[in-house]
């Protein structure tokens, strides 16, 4: 059966039992700004469960387009994906408990054929604190289905998940866990809802595939275990409270049944495999992507081809939706996406640029589903080109420097120099460390990072009160061009222009400087042509530490009023051929007392863009400001 398939069955099965159908809502929510993404199938549906009527009635069926950018580092192994959809049905007050277990059980056994012998079942073993009794009831349900079928179901009380390896399997078919395991609300459990939050006991769906059990794990296996032999495959959340004071629990007036089930892991339920990366939706760019690596899909290749599969699709489905790679919000998740998969594309020995060309075997399975995919694919390619791009000039000269280092653990300083000087986020070092087995001292680099914002205070003195928004690479790319403008400013203006004050964002960067007058067309075009030209040049930036008094004689800009410790640290721009041995800094074209962090070269600002003023105004008597972006 195909995802095309079961995607249709599924609809139709309940179209037929009274469900309207309704679209995916898109993977950003809308009007919902306590979360960036989607991640379930009920949370376009909140209001209606809370009470709010639908308009198109009480019983809704949809397969909804989830993102879950938690997950993203878990990808890799045989279920977990960034971007899944989910199979939903939704009473809205209508039917409860006893029709949601007798459907989707008839669904999965009779219309897709799922063999019972192979499912299992988790119920909610009761909370006295929260007032929610042992779910008896769909115990009683799941024996009669699997009785009737000649299965005898036992149950088995599990509790917490800790003491299912300790407990087993010890022949049961149903299992009862605690809150952790079988409560299910969007904050997860009871303590951790806010006050108003629907929510309320589940039952889950396991499929066995029948693997050995891995030891890594615990003792024994259970369903919950997560050596990757049971699977869960659907949720049916009783979704009957809410929730009315820090403490306490109140039943909704008309109870909801919330269902969900991951397309990706009930297709591999019916290949009877474990890993959904064999399933039509990823076949085609895995295959592709052996093609173009030479590299099985097998042993160590596995887990960088099933990287690149997921974060593709999950960034395509994310650039259908509006968001472009950026340094906030679910700009700043598709960035990752993206760098993941550049890196592990690297590991694969794919040629730079490759990535895009998979684009067409990622969207093919949702032609006729999702057909937005296929009117925005020269968009989603051109983003992913675009990014890519942009990611290498850091990523070539950070992965060399990390090599260099990486035969011993990485110390604090090191992590700190591939943040600061290369751009990795301190999670890309520590993975890359975890690959080569070998690790990252997180103490000095936490305690390097905070000397490090503490030099920028003392060394840096006001400029970085306000000064960077963050330290994103676009904020960085835009501190360096700052360094640029104000020497660009001095040999316009002349020499006496000095910084007053300065705010950088990851969209722009603001200068505030001395001046008495009005700069003319023609200064600004000076100045303009000035950065941009030395941005062209890509020259090299430096960071040394040095006596205040060496720096200042070499003329090394200071903010105005300042006071510095004895040793600063200093930024410097070219010459070309500066190097760290000898980073030249007395010939530098600009060099500020500066904690940084900056770009590694100048190129980096290329890649962005070029160079303009986009405003010149007064602020104060004497004080001029400037907003400059790169485009
Ligand atoms: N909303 C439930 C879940 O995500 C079905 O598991």
């Amino acid at each position: 059966m195909t995802s095309k398939e079961i995607r249709r069955k599924y609809l139709e099965f309940f179209r037929e039992r009274g469900h309207k159908i309704i679209p995916s809502a898109p993977i950003i929510p809308e009007n919902d700004p306590t979360t960036l993404f989607v991640s379930s199938g009920m949370q376009p549906m909140v209001p209606y469960l809370l009470g709010q009527k639908h308009p198109l009635g009480m019983k809704l069926v949809n397969s909804q387009r989830s993102f879950r950018a938690e997950d993203a580092l878990e990808v890799g192994d045989n279920r977990h994906t960034t971007f899944f959809e989910m199979l939903g049905n939704w009473s809205l007050g209508d039917y409860f408990k006893k029709e949601q277990i007798t459907w989707i059980w008839e669904f999965l056994v009779d219309v897709i054929d799922l063999d019972p012998k192979k499912l299992y079942i988790t119920v909610f073993i009761g909370d006295e604190s929260i007032g929610v009794p042992r779910d008896n009831e769909a115990i009683g349900l799941w024996q009669k289905l699997f009785g009737d079928k000649g299965i005898e179901a036992r149950e088995v009380d599990i509790g917490s998940e800790d003491t299912g390896y300790e407990k087993g399997m010890r022949g049961g078919r149903i299992f009862a866990y605690d809150v952790k395991k079988n409560w299910w609300s969007r904050a997860g459990i009871p303590s951790n809802m806010p006050v108003g939050e629907p929510g309320g006991p589940d039952s889950e769906i396991f499929y066995d595939f029948g693997t050995p059990h891995d030891t890594r794990w615990g003792r024994e296996c259970h369903v919950n275990c997560d050596c990757g032999r049971f699977m869960e495959i659907g949720n049916n959340v009783f979704m009957q409270y809410q929730k009315v004071s820090p403490t306490t629990f109140e039943p909704l007036a008309k109870p909801n049944i919330d269902f969900g089930g991951g397309l990706e892991r009930i297709l591999a339920a019916t290949i009877d495999s474990p890993d959904i990366f064999k399933t039509d939706l990823f076949e085609g760019v895995i295959k592709q992507l052996e093609e173009l690596s030479g590299k099985k899909y097998e042993g160590e290749w596995q887990r960088p081809t099933r990287i690149i599969a997921d974060h593709l699709r999950g960034s395509a489905h994310m650039i259908i939706d509006g968001v472009l790679p950026g340094n906030t919000d679910q700009g700043y998740i598709l960035r990752r996406l993206l760098r993941r998969a550049v890196r592990y594309a690297d590991v694969l020995g794919l040629k730079a640029d490759t990535l895009n060309t998979l684009v067409p075997f990622v969207i093919a399975p949702f032609k006729g589903v999702y057909d937005r995919l296929f009117e925005g694919e020269e968009s989603i390619r051109k983003t992913i080109h675009d990014e890519e791009d942009r990611f290498r000039i850091t990523l070539s000269r950070g992965m060399k420097h990390f090599n260099e280092l990486s035969d011993n653990n990485i110390s604090g300083e090191d992590a700190f120099v591939l943040f600061t000087t290369y751009g990795f986020p301190v999670e890309v070092t520590e993975e890359l460390a975890k690959e080569k087995g070998i690790t990252v001292d997180m103490v000095a680099y936490r305690d390097a990072m905070k000397g490090h914002q503490t030099l920028s205070r003392s060394g840096a003195g006001e400029k970085f009160k306000g000064g960077l928004a963050d330290h994103s690479e676009a904020t960085v790319i835009y501190h360096t061009t700052h360094h640029l403008l104000l020497k660009a400013l001095q040999m316009v203006l002349g020499k006496e222009v000095h910084q007053r004050g300065s705010n950088i964002t990851a969209e722009r960067l603001r200068i505030d400087f001395a001046s008495p007058r009005k700069m003319t067309d023609d200064e600004k075009k000076k100045v303009e042509d000035i950065v941009n030209e030395q941005i062209g040049e890509h020259l090299p930036v430096m960071r040394t530490v040095m006596k205040k008094e060496d720096a200042e004689s070499y003329g090394a800009e200071h903010e105005f009023n300042a006071s510095y410790p004895e040793m600063v640290s200093v930024y410097s721009v070219g010459p070309k051929d500066a190097t760290l041995e000898n980073p030249k800094t007395k010939e530098a074209f600009s060099i500020e007392f500066c904690g940084g962090p900056h770009v590694a070269n100048t190129e980096e600002i290329d890649m962005a863009g070029k160079f303009k003023i986009i405003k010149e105004e007064a602020v104060a008597a004497g004080i001029r400001r400037i907003k400059a972006i790169l485009v």
